[in-house]
């Protein structure tokens, strides 16, 4: 595991970026696994920037989100493929139908699940992992619980999470109670893996993931078992490693 503290979210989202964009200009068939949330913003837009200064070609990429809502069609603003739609899809040449995102209105959780991760395997896996990371450790949206689970799933939401999202929501009744999520089984099998993580709110999370045990009650634990893993925070994150 590779930690690197770096000053502060401005200089975290442009070396997410220049990591992305290195392993881009290597293999240009790449697969990518993304993440949504506050904190892969400051990186989707520099590498938008990269995309229109030309150092970037998105057009054999293929993507695979972790999460997104279960119930929030793709045109609610608050579901996760709206938020990849406007954040990077629509503004660099990746092809649609390159880009997955776990089936948010699907009726049949458990099946759309293995359907989603076969799809990986199909795409001969995911190359580059995003990850943020919650306030209680987890990662997509595998929640605190008695075990980790390996295929993408259904979860219901903590009420951290449910607190924590609410900020994006105009009341807390609207964020929605459950979520599909990739499993730890397409998380671990990515090639390479880069967390990102900035703010005092994420110090203990990942003062867990780094030092901790290796537990499903802090789910971001079990990346201690990965073979290349990078870990980019901010000082603030980092507060509690020192
Ligand atoms: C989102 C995801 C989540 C977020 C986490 C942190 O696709 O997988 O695990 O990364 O909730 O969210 P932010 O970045 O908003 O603090």
């Amino acid at each position: 595991m590779k930690v690197i503290v770096v000053k502060n979210y401005e200089e975290l989202s442009q070396m997410a970026a220049d990591l992305v964009a290195q392993e881009m200009q290597a293999k240009d068939e790449i697969v990518l696994g993304l993440a949504t949330g506050s904190t892969p913003e400051g990186m989707y837009s520099i590498l938008v920037k990269m995309y229109q200064e030309g150092k970037l070609d998105f057009s054999k990429v293929k993507s695979f989100n972790l999460d997104d809502y279960l119930g929030l069609e793709e045109d609610n603003d608050q579901s996760y493929r709206y938020f990849m739609n406007k954040h990077l899809f629509s503004k660099v040449n990746i092809k649609r139908e390159n880009t997955f995102v776990p089936p948010a209105m699907t009726k049949d959780p458990e099946k759309s699940g293995l359907e989603y991760d076969q799809k990986i395997l199909e795409a001969g896996g995911i190359d580059l992992q995003i990850l943020g990371i919650g306030i209680n450790g987890h990662i997509g949206f595998n929640e605190p619980g008695p075990a980790f689970v390996g295929p993408t799933h259904k979860i219901d939401l903590s009420e951290e999470t449910i607190k924590a999202n609410s900020r994006f929501f105009e009341k807390i009744e609207d964020v929605p109670k459950q979520a599909i999520t990739m499993g730890m089984k397409s998380i671990l099998n990515a090639r390479k893996i880069i967390l990102i993580a900035n703010g005092q709110s994420k110090a203990d999370a990942i003062y867990k993931t780094i030092k901790g045990p290796i537990s499903p009650e802090v789910p971001s634990s079990i990346l201690q078992l990965h073979q290349n893993l990078t870990i980019i925070i901010d000082e603030e994150a980092a507060k509690k490693l020192e």
